[in-house]
Parts: structure tokens; C-alpha cells; sequence
């Protein structure tokens, strides 16, 4: 079958790539369509470190094809959101709430696909840049069969991470200030959450102009192009501080943007080995940093509420496709993305 490799010096489109068989609890999706994340990119670049030859992608939605035995919460045609937790639904995380913390899931490498005769790794435990991938059966939310599953990919990563951010790791009061650092997909749901959350102003930062329009369409009060610019607007800072780019100049940005008792989100991942700076003392009147994988989500229940709040008219998914490619195009969809030519999200299909 098809799927997108990086080998450690390039990646590519391949034909000759297999997947394994479901084994116990597992289940094998027919991927229909792929969001590109930044993550996916930071792969290739080298921002996140990982073993190679890997298949890449993480943010996708599908049908699931087979199941293997003692599957019991998915079955052969339904529509589902994938999630990059494998979580082991048994340890103290999982049973309080937090798979996100869960041991089991983090670090894990599993290499249910072959490439030329050799074990390749899934990244993220998902790659949904293949045709067919398999993954735990707790990896599979379904959702109704009429939502598109281009616009319900984006669910598997920048929506669970962005909303989640807001919802369940800032847990943001209504009417609180919040500055949103880099419209990407991650930025833009941390915006469409902050609405949800019923945040006052909303000060979405870029430095790519062109991403005005959409920011505004999302839901933020103001746009502004540089973080310099958010004490002009708010003088005494802002309650909440999401940076959603993974530059540590930004990071310092969103701790000193903050009004007392603020609360800076880190979400943009720098290099592996980047260290951070700013004032101690300034955290004193009662500040805090937060760290955030993966929107503190819980996929099962996450991905449920979501896709109703898209269905009641409170959510914007479709809105969040701003290019597709098929998967024969993919160097053209990382191109535009590394350009800034795509507003939120580029979603790729077989
Ligand atoms: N914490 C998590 O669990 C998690 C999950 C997914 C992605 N991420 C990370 O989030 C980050 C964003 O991902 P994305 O997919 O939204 O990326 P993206 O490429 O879609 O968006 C990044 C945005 O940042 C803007 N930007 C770049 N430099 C800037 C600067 N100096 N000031 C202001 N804006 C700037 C770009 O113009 C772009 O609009 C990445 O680091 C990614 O790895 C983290
Ligand atoms: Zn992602
Ligand atoms: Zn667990």
C-alpha cells in the first residue's frame, strides 16, 4: 500500500509499504483524510527527534476496515477520529480522567508497519499518512457517518489540542483576556475555544498579515502582528497567553504579556534541547506556566462533544480545510504551509 516515509534524510510517497495484522484490541482504519500538523514537519526538520524509517501523520479520520478479536467499541464501517493515545485505560491516569499522563502512552514506539523488508515505526502511534494504518481499538472515536471526514481529521490533533487547552488544562473563566501567539490550526482552535470558554478580548498575534482574516473569522477581537503590540491594546497584559508557534522568544513574550495572577499555555514545541528564559520575579503576583500535551484531552469523550458542538453550528471544522492535496502532492502541501499560503489547515487524501 501507499503511506508517506522519512528515512532520516527525506521523506516520500511509497508504494511499497505493509501493515501488520490487528492483533488482539486492535483495528485497522482505511484513512480518508489527513490534517497537516506542524508536528508531522517538525519530524522532518528535525525539531522532534524520532527513529527512522517512520510513517508520518498523526491528525486523521477514517473507516475502519477490520477489527481484530476482543474489540467491542468499534466495528467494520464505522466512521471514527483517531487519537494518538494508546492509552492503557487501567492505570491511575486513565481511571481519574488524564490518559494524556498515562504512562504507557508517551514515548511508546511501536512499528506495526514493513518497509523494504524492514520494521518502521508509527509516528505518534497513529501515521495516517498510509492508506491503512492499525491502532489500539480505544484509538477510535466514531462519529456520525454525515460528518465529512476531511473537516473531522483535524480533530485528531489541532482541535483536541487547541480546544482542549482552553478548556481543560487553563480551564479559562468567562470573560477572561487571552493572547493566542501564532494562527496555525493550533492557534485557531485555541481561539475557537476561548470563544466557547466565553474569554473577553481575544488578541490573535502573527507575523504573517495574511493570516488576519481567518483569525477574526474564528473569533479573535483583535489581530496584531507582532507581541510587542498586546500591551499597547491591553495595557496591564493579559489573564491567559497561549503560544502556539514553539519559539522560545515566544514563550519569554507570553510570560512577560501577562496581567497579575496570568497564566502563560505553552503549547508550540521547540527543539528538543531549547532552553527558556525570562524574569523570575515577575512571577510573583501569583503567575503561572503551563505546560500542555495534546490539549489535556480525553479522546473518548473529547472528540464526542466536539463533533455535536461542529453539528449544532457552535464549532468550525470546514472551516478549518483551507487546501486539499492528494498525497502525490505532498512536497506542494508542506511548500504552502512553510510559505504561510495556507490560512488554517492543508488536509491530504489518497
Ligand atoms: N502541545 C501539543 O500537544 C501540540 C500538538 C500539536 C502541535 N503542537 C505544536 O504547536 C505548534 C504549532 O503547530 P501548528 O500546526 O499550528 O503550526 P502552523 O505552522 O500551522 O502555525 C504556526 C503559525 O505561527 C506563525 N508564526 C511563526 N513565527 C511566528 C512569530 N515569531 N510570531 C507570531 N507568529 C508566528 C506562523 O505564521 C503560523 O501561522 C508547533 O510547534 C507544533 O509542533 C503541539
Ligand atoms: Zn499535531
Ligand atoms: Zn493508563
Amino acid at each position: 500500500m501507499r503511506g508517506v516515509v522519512y528515512d532520516g534524510t527525506d521523506y516520500q510517497l511509497v508504494d511499497d509499504l505493509s501493515v501488520k495484522d490487528p492483533a488482539a484490541g486492535e483495528v485497522v482504519v482505511r484513512i480518508e483524510a489527513a490534517g497537516l500538523c506542524h508536528s508531522d514537519l517538525s519530524v522532518i526538520n528535525g525539531t522532534i527527534p524520532f527513529p527512522t524509517p517512520v510513517v508520518l501523520g498523526h491528525e486523521g479520520a477514517g473507516v475502519v476496515e477490520a477489527v481484530g478479536p476482543n474489540v467491542t467499541t468499534v466495528k467494520e464501517g464505522d466512521h471514527v477520529v483517531l487519537s494518538t493515545l494508546g492509552n492503557c485505560g487501567a492505570c491511575q491516569y486513565c481511571d481519574s480522567g488524564h490518559p494524556t499522563m498515562c504512562r504507557s502512552t508517551f514515548g511508546l514506539r511501536p512499528q506495526p508497519f514493513t518497509w523494504r523488508d524492514a520494521p518502521a515505526y508509527s509516528f505518534a502511534n497513529a501515521s495516517v499518512f498510509a492508506e491503512r494504518t492499525v491502532v489500539k481499538a480505544n484509538q477510535c472515536v466514531p462519529i456520525p457517518s454525515d460528518v465529512p471526514l476531511q473537516s473531522a481529521s483535524l480533530v485528531g490533533c489541532g482541535v483536541l489540542t487547541g480546544i482542549g487547552a482552553v478548556l481543560n488544562r487553563a480551564k479559562l473563566p468567562e470573560g477572561a483576556s487571552v493572547c493566542v501567539i501564532g494562527v496555525g490550526g493550533i492557534g485557531l482552535n485555541v481561539i475557537q475555544g476561548a470563544v466557547l470558554a466565553g474569554a473577553g478580548r481575544i488578541i490573535a498575534v502573527d507575523t504573517n498579515a495574511r493570516k488576519k482574516d481567518i483569525a477574526l473569522q474564528f473569533g479573535a477581537t483583535d489581530f496584531v502582528e507582532s507581541t510587542a503590540a498586546v500591551k499597547d491594546i491591553t495595557k496591564a497584559g493579559v489573564d491567559y497567553a497561549f503560544e502556539c508557534v514553539g519559539h522560545i522568544a515566544l514563550i519569554r513574550a507570553a510570560i512577560e504579556m501577562l496581567d497579575w495572577g496570568g497564566t502563560c499555555v505553552m503549547l508550540g514545541v521547540p527543539a528538543a534541547t531549547d532552553e527558556a528564559s525570562y524574569n523570575v520575579a515577575s512571577m510573583y503576583l501569583d503567575k503561572a506556566i503551563l505546560g500542555c500535551r495534546y490539549g489535556s484531552s480525553a479522546p473518548q469523550l473529547d472528540v464526542r462533544r466536539y463533533v455535536e458542538l461542529y453539528q449544532r453550528g457552535r464549532l468550525k471544522l470546514d472551516e478549518l480545510v483551507s487546501a486539499t492535496y492528494t498525497f502525490d502532492d505532498m512536497k506542494s502541501a508542506i511548500h504552502d504551509m512553510e510559505a504561510g499560503d495556507i490560512a488554517a489547515r492543508g488536509v491530504l487524501t489518497f
